[in-house]
């Protein structure tokens, strides 16, 4: 099985998990990247049985807007049913690691409000320790050299993401070399340097649930 397949397979999963939830007033939030793409499509089938959806990114948007889904401004919306987005990384305890498309902080203001988050991922995502996957971090630009110098006081080794500017007119950079030990922890103290906008550890606020693509079929973790 290719990891392609994978990600269709969790999508279809994920599909067939939120329909129970999907009716007449239920808005779904939607995430970002090639997993949530494939939900994205795979969503669309159901559009009928839903009221629309909230997008982690532009991106996304244009792609819902594009199968003729409502997009809805988070602002306009009082209850979040379910929060659909991939992965980077997870560990045993669906901490995560996100942002490799840059979209980490719209993802997570979504998934804060969503009362399910549920993580769609293929196998590859799995790790023991997070850290392995360069931890992006949303920054002012003008604070991005004071944040790298401070990121390298915590041992990380900050590379600017050249060229990218993020939904929001920000920058990024990856962390290399970390080894999470205490993703809730750090989390917490990278939003605590200024100029950091958010960061990608989803550990306050993990997945609810991760549907994991193997080649044997999905797996439901809890
Ligand atoms: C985007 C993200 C994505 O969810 C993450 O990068 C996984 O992407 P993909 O499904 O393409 O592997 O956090 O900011």
């Amino acid at each position: 099985m290719t990891q392609d397949e994978m990600k269709l397979a969790v999508a279809q999963a994920a599909v067939e998990y939120i329909r129970p939830r999907l009716g007449r007033e239920t808005i779904v939030g939607v995430g970002t990247g090639s997993t949530a793409n494939f939900f994205i499509d795979e969503l669309a089938k159901v559009k009928h049985m839903f009221d629309g959806a909230v997008a982690s990114s532009q991106a996304t948007a244009d792609r819902l807007k594009g199968h003729g889904i409502t997009v809805f401004d988070l602002n306009a919306i009082n209850e979040l049913e379910v929060y659909v987005d991939g992965a980077d990384e997870f560990d045993a305890r669906l901490n995560v690691v996100k942002g490799g498309g840059g979209a980490l902080t719209r993802e997570k203001i979504v998934a804060a409000v969503a009362k399910e988050f549920v993580c769609i991922v293929d196998s590859t995502k799995q790790v023991d320790v997070l850290g392995d996957f360069p931890l992006p971090v949303e920054v002012i630009p003008m604070a991005r050299s004071y944040v790298a110098r401070e990121l390298v006081k915590l041992d990380g080794m900050p590379v600017y993401r050249q060229g990218f500017v993020t939904d929001n007119g920000n920058e990024i950079l990856d962390v290399h070399d970390l080894s999470i030990v205490d993703p809730k922890g750090l989390e917490g103290i990278l939003n605590n340097i200024v100029g950091v906008v958010t960061n990608g550890l989803f550990a306050q606020r993990g997945a609810d649930v991760i549907l994991m693509g193997t080649p044997d079929g999905v797996q439901n973790i809890k």
